[in-house]
């Protein structure tokens, strides 16, 4: 029975989400959400490709943002939204390409006044089981970016723009790129990006992809009291397992006063949080003859990094193995004693720990929704035309996980959560949804059912065999 269901399912995804999508640019799903469905293009400044959402999302409308916010030098990515009018979770289904463990997964958006309303929404973001973040907009032209490095449960993702009652949830793109399993690693939990920052650019631009095989997007960042230094020749970027981009290693800064050292700090209010902090370098002077530089890493005023010399056009990324949990974090690059030269930077990352802990609904209910879906499909062939509606109207709730996170629980669902076990499904209301024909026998994969209404609809026939063998259920 299961591999017949398993079968089908995998059928379904096929056959109705379109999931299976063949990405060249090795394991990268790239979305331009709201392009109508057969526009998909190369990006000319990244030349990655964009396909429209229209196989990944059934639910939304999509709309062009406001012309005056089309100036020259807008990506071409912020030009269309799709926006979310209906549904309190509305979700992205994404597969991932086998073979990859680890990804970054990043949600973009930019309001562009694109309903005339002339008010920035909020609304949450939701990735699998557990809400992302909040995404807030300071204003119409406000480029917002949520970036997570993060490990996937299944073999695909839910990323889900939740309702919070303020305004329209919609989203400009949806982009995924694997990352190497060995990077990034923590002790647990996932990382939001704070900053990532190209220190000492020369350029005002940000780079990415192709500079950087894993499409990190590199903000420029300088100080008034830092110099930069630079180097054109290439950065051996495939010297470290992060690969930093050689354009963004190149450039460097050493702090104006030649005795000082370079300093970051940074205070959070959130006593929880935990970050884990990246530093990259690369030696950008040649012919250092007699001179050397030797830096250590300290974090408010202790060694956190031991004294090393860096390699010319070689580059090291010297990361914590631990999170670092204190309220005010201030990081000083510093020279040693028998330094000569003034320390130096070339990029530097901060990410905070992010935990998932809800588990996703139990494999088999969970399934319970493509099995529906086949359902729904068969009726369909077997219904009029008029039917397509009633039915969409029962499905279109029904995105994402049913049962977590627990505010945007499928309409009509009732779901058991306990700490240790994955949520099940106990009740199904599916009244006066306009069904007709026979009980799908698919309801019988909810094993913990308890209760089941049906009333109001067309159904037929006897009552099936397979409720009497729910052990559960209590109310029909
Ligand atoms: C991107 O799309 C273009 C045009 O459809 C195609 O020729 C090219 O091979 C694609 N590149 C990648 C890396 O998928
Ligand atoms: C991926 O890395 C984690 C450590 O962060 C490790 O526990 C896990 O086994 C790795 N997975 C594979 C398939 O290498
Ligand atoms: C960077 O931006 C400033 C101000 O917008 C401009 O004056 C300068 O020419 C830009 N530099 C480069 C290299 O594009
Ligand atoms: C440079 O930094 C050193 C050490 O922090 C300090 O003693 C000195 O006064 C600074 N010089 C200037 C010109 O600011
Ligand atoms: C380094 O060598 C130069 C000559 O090449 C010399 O003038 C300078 O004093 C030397 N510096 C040190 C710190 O030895
Ligand atoms: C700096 O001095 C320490 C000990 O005083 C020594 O171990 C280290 O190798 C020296 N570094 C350089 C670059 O000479």
């Amino acid at each position: 029975m299961l591999k017949h269901l398993m079968f089908e399912f995998l059928c379904i995804v096929a056959l109705t989400m379109q999931l299976v999508h063949a990405q060249s640019q090795s394991g990268f799903i790239s979305i331009d959400c709201g392009v109508s469905e057969k526009s998909g293009y190369t990006d000319k400044l990244t030349g990655i490709n964009y396909t429209s959402d229209a196989s990944f999302i059934k639910t939304g409308v999509s709309k062009n943002i406001s012309p005056e916010y089309n100036d020259n030098t807008l990506e071409q990515q912020f030009l269309n939204v799709r926006s979310f009018p209906e549904g309190m979770k509305n979700c992205y289904t994404l597969k991932l390409a086998p073979g990859n463990i680890k990804f970054l997964i990043r949600a973009r958006f930019m309001y562009g006044n694109y309903d005339g309303l002339g008010k920035v929404p909020s609304f949450d973001l939701i990735l699998e089981a557990d809400v992302w973040d909040s995404v807030q907009m300071e204003d119409t032209s406000t480029i917002v970016t949520k970036e997570i490095i993060h490990i996937p449960k299944k073999s695909y993702v839910y990323v889900c723009l939740g309702n919070t009652g303020s305004g329209t949830p919609f989203i400009s793109a949806l982009e995924l790129r694997p990352v190497s399993n060995s990077t990034y690693q923590t002790q647990s939990g996932s990382l939001l990006l704070s900053w990532r920052w190209d220190v000492g650019a020369t350029d005002n631009g940000t780079f990415r992809y192709r500079d950087d095989p894993f499409d990190r997007i590199w903000t420029p960042y300088n100080r008034n009291n830092w110099v930069a230094i630079s180097n054109s020749q290439p950065v051996d970027s495939t010297a470290d397992i992060y690969r930093p981009p050689s354009t963004v290693m190149r450039t460097a800064v050493i702090p104006a006063n030649r005795s000082s050292s370079l300093q970051f700090s940074w205070e959070h209010s959130d006593t929880t949080s935990r970050f884990y902090a990246y530093f990259h370098f690369a030696e950008v002077q040649e012919n250092l003859g007699n001179q050397t530089r030797e830096q250590a890493i300290n974090l408010n005023g202790r060694t956190w990094w031991k004294p090393d010399v860096y390699e010319y056009l070689y580059p090291i990324t010297i990361s914590s193995t631990a999170p670092i949990g204190v309220d005010k974090i201030e990081f000083s690059i510093i020279k040693t004693g028998n330094s000569t030269l003034p320390p130096m930077l070339n990029a530097f990352e901060v990410y905070a720990v992010k935990e998932f802990p809800q588990l996703l609904t139990d494999q088999e209910d969970a399934m319970f929704q493509f099995l529906f879906f086949i359902y729904a499909y068969v009726q369909l062939l077997v219904n009029a035309v008029t039917k397509i509606k009633s039915m969409y109207g029962v499905n279109k709730s029904w995105q994402g996980d049913p049962c977590v996170p627990k505010d945007y629980l499928w309409q009509g669902l009732n779901c058991s959560y306990d700490d240790y076990s994955p949520p099940r499904i106990i009740s199904l209301n599916l009244s006066s949804s306009g069904i007709s024909g026979e009980i799908s026998p698919y309801i019988s994969s909810l094993a913990l059912i308890q209760s089941l209404d049906l009333s109001n609809n067309n159904l037929i026939g006897p009552l099936p065999e397979f409720l009497s063998q729910l052990p559960f259920l209590t109310v029909l």
